[in-house]
């Protein structure tokens, strides 16, 4: 049974989904695709839009979740994964887990029966990169041909824009400072999809590189989940990397501000960008479900 781990693991249907997304977020489908089916949601971190955007999705498709906190869970007192993944494949269609460890869910999926969507680990967040292709194509007609300049480090979702923007023929740039670059196995994989697709992938620590002919300026918070240690040193390193309005002013004319949210204003981005005209981060949140349903729809439809 296939899984949504990664965005390596929907290579060839990243078209297709988001095509389907389209589809559904204008009405276009059949009444209740996923009547009778059940989504177990296990949380290992907080979420807003994830959870929420999960949970409504799947009443929308006629189907129902379950919210699992791991503190709740077996799981979280030391059941084994592969027996958590074993047994709740007896009872539901789908998994969905936000883990701390990219391993974990791997581990998951390799035990567990039904499919298992990643909603966010330490190393990926495919669904979220899924919703801001769906906002990047709404906003602009289409996503070939545009360039993305993520500011910030090499995380969750960083990596998975590296992984899709060649995929829908994309450029991207990551803007970091040093010692914050993406993993090296995330940035050889894009940069092979870049090759596939006559694409660009830069990773520098020049902003002013990194904002060369850009149409979509994207940040993520400074700190993520789990590096809560780090806080006071990477606020001291990204300093320089803010989005502002000056830094804004590089991005081509028409260039959209984009953040998977939770931002904190006055850190990676200040309040006149992000509550500013070029924001569209909160189209992007709502186009979390819209493009979760695909991937429901795409995953759980027997
Ligand atoms: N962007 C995102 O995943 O938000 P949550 O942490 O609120 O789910
Ligand atoms: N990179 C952030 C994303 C939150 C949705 C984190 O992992 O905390």
């Amino acid at each position: 049974m296939s899984s949504l781990l990664s965005i390596t693991d929907i290579k060839d249907d990243v078209k297709d989904i988001l095509e389907l997304a389209v589809k559904i977020k204008s009405g276009d489908v059949e009444d209740k695709p996923l009547d009778g089916k059940t989504l177990a949601m296990i949380f290992q971190k907080s979420s807003t839009r994830t959870r929420v955007s999960f949970d409504v999705g799947m009443y929308q498709l006629g189907g129902r979740a379950i919210f699992l906190s791991s503190n709740d869970l077996q799981m979280g007192r030391g059941e084994p994964i592969k027996d958590t993944a074993k047994v709740l494949s007896r009872f539901v269609d789908g998994i969905m887990i936000r883990a701390i460890k990219h391993s974990d869910v791997e581990e998951l999926a390799k035990y567990s029966d039904v499919p298992v969507i990643n909603g966010l680990t330490d190393l990926e967040h495919p669904c979220q990169a899924l919703a801001d292709a769906l906002t990047i194509k709404e906003h602009f007609g289409q996503c070939e041909g545009k360039k993305i300049c993520f500011v910030g480090d090499g995380n969750n979702v960083s990596n998975s824009l590296l992984l899709i923007a060649p995929l829908l023929k994309m450029d991207i740039s990551i803007a970091c400072p040093k010692g914050y670059e993406p993993r090296e196995d995330i940035v050889k994989t894009s940069l092979e999809y870049a090759s596939e697709n006559n694409t660009e992938v830069t990773i520098t620590d020049d902003i002013g590189v990194a904002l060369q002919n850009v149409d979509v300026v994207y940040t993520d918070v400074w700190v993520s989940m789990g590096d809560e240690a780090e806080q006071k040193q990477r606020e001291l390193d990204f300093a320089p990397f803010q989005v502002n309005s000056d830094l804004m002013s590089l991005a081509n004319d028409g260039a959209i501000f984009m953040h998977c949210l939770p931002a904190i204003r006055g850190q990676e981005v200040t309040s006149e960008v992000i509550d500013g005209e070029q924001s569209v981060v909160y189209d992007e949140a709502e186009n979390r479900m819209h493009a979760q349903k695909a991937v429901l729809y795409y995953y759980l439809k027997a």
